[in-house]
């Protein structure tokens, strides 16, 4: 039987002249499921009519893709390029799968090691300062976040010219998520493109004393990764890669850590739990050979990450003509998968709306009922390359945090987010700290 042209995928038109958009940016979950009633291949129109395929079958067929039916850099260029040209993210074979072999070398274990004994004192640092009492929980872990990052991939010491990085790149990153795409002033795409020439800038200044001798930070590692057949970065591509990879971690990770707190200060007994394994262990700054034992808290961090995925879709666009779900998807089409919807289907989690992070534990397994049930890092060939790093700080971050405070919101507190374009509260997630 052939399959049934596009046109008679089924169409949720939404508002005139804006479509879905207002609904996806105020509640992209909410949206999904909305969707669904449609089927699992569904056309939509948020910025511009996508075909939204839905459900672990689907993130297969769009993210396995042996086929090479889908281009990620079709999905991203409209978003990341005028900031973040040459993002491997935005790439496609087999100028993706160079680039992914040589930039791998970065992130064996050997460097690992070393970004976790940097991040420690830096951490130590910044979470001492803090205050008892009342705080706001997402700029405190953004700043961590930007000051781990200057330290560990770019090799700086904490002080004004680490600030100035921060403030540029934070110009960088808002630009890339802004609605006004051309580079007008005063707007963010504007700012952004000026940060960039800043950063870039910055980047070159430093790429000579980087490629001179190998140092434990990012930076230098690009300069001195090397492929299977010894091929290495050029001077731009080390420039271009470094401020894609800083965005990366970024927003993602601040995302996850603010999301982490907001679970262990309504859930105290899960912080009880994850505060006892901390305790457990004799470093006041966590080693490498210690984060295979925080179980407990990769659970919650798990969890965490299913309810609240940083990136609840992640876009394509046909790279060739297609089918799926008995439609036809032709070349050219916008497509865009949904890891939130994904992340609460009755069918795949039990009760997915409660916060249960023994569903991670090795007795129920809940994320291994489909090798696409569960993906806040993607899959296939663009899985993310950070994901041990993401684990490797956020504990870090939760283990000198749970051995110095307690942290509570009051009863009944739900934190307002906004999960477009990446999760985040939208008041700062106040809690209150209690230094043990
Ligand atoms: C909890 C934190 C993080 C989350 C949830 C996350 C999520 C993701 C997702 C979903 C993708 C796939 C996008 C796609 O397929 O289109 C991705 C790709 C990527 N991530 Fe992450 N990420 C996180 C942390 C990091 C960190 C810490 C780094 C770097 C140190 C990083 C670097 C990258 C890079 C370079 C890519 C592109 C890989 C490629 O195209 O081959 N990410 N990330």
């Amino acid at each position: 039987m052939s399959a049934i042209p596009y046109n008679s995928i089924p169409l949720v038109k939404g508002l005139p002249l804006v479509g879905n958009l207002p609904k996806f940016l105020r509640d992209p979950l909410a949206n999904a499921q909305s969707l669904e009633v449609h089927g699992n291949v569904v056309r939509s129109r948020t910025f511009f009519e996508t075909v939204t395929l839905l459900g672990p079958e689907a993130n297969q067929f769009v993210l396995h893709d042996r086929e090479g039916n889908f281009s990620s850099r079709g999905g991203w260029y409209y978003w990341i390029d005028a900031v973040f040209p040459g993002a491997i993210m935005a790439m496609d074979d087999p100028a993706h799968k160079h680039h992914r072999r040589i930039m791998q070398g970065a992130f064996k274990r050997a460097a690992m090691e070393r970004y976790v004994a940097d991040m420690g004192p830096v951490i130590e640092r910044v979470v001492d300062g803090w205050p008892s009492g009342g705080m706001k929980v997402f700029p405190q872990i953004k700043a961590l976040t930007l000051n781990i990052a200057a330290r560990v991939f770019m090799g700086m010491a904490l002080g004004p010219e680490a600030d100035r990085m921060n403030q540029a790149f934070i110009d960088t990153v808002e630009a890339s998520l802004a609605l006004i795409r051309k580079p007008v002033p005063p707007f963010g795409m504007w700012r952004g493109v000026r940060a960039r020439r800043f950063l870039v800038a910055l980047m070159r200044s430093k790429l000579a004393e980087k490629r001179a001798a190998e140092g434990p930070d990012l930076f230098s590692q690009l300069c001195h990764a090397r492929g299977e057949d010894g091929e290495r970065f050029s001077d731009d591509e080390v420039v271009n890669h470094m401020i894609f990879l800083m965005m990366a971690a970024h927003d993602t990770t601040t995302s996850t850590l603010t999301t982490m707190f907001y679970c262990l200060a309504r859930h105290p007994d899960w912080q009880e739990r994850l505060r006892q394994d901390a305790q457990a262990l004799p470093e006041a700054q966590l080693r490498y050979e210690s984060l295979a034992v925080c179980e407990r808290t990769e659970w919650v961090m798990k969890e965490s990450l299913r309810l609240y995925p940083p990136l609840t879709s992640i876009p394509r666009k046909a790279a060739r003509d297609c089918e799926f779900g008995g439609f036809q998807i032709p070349r050219g089409t916008p497509v865009g998968i949904s890891p939130i919807h994904t992340h609460h289907m009755p069918s795949l989690w039990t009760k997915p709306q409660d916060f249960d992070p023994e569903r991670f534990s090795p007795a129920r397994a809940e994320h291994r009922r489909h090798a696409y049930a569960y993906l806040p890092f993607g899959g296939g060939a663009h899985l993310c390359i950070g994901q041990h790093f993401a684990d490797m700080e956020v504990k870090s971050v939760m283990h000198q945090v749970l051995r110095r405070f307690r942290f509570s919101v009051p009863e009944g507190y739900r934190m307002p987010y906004q999960l477009v374009p990446i999760a985040k509260p939208r008041d700062g997630l106040p809690i209150t700290l209690q230094r043990l």
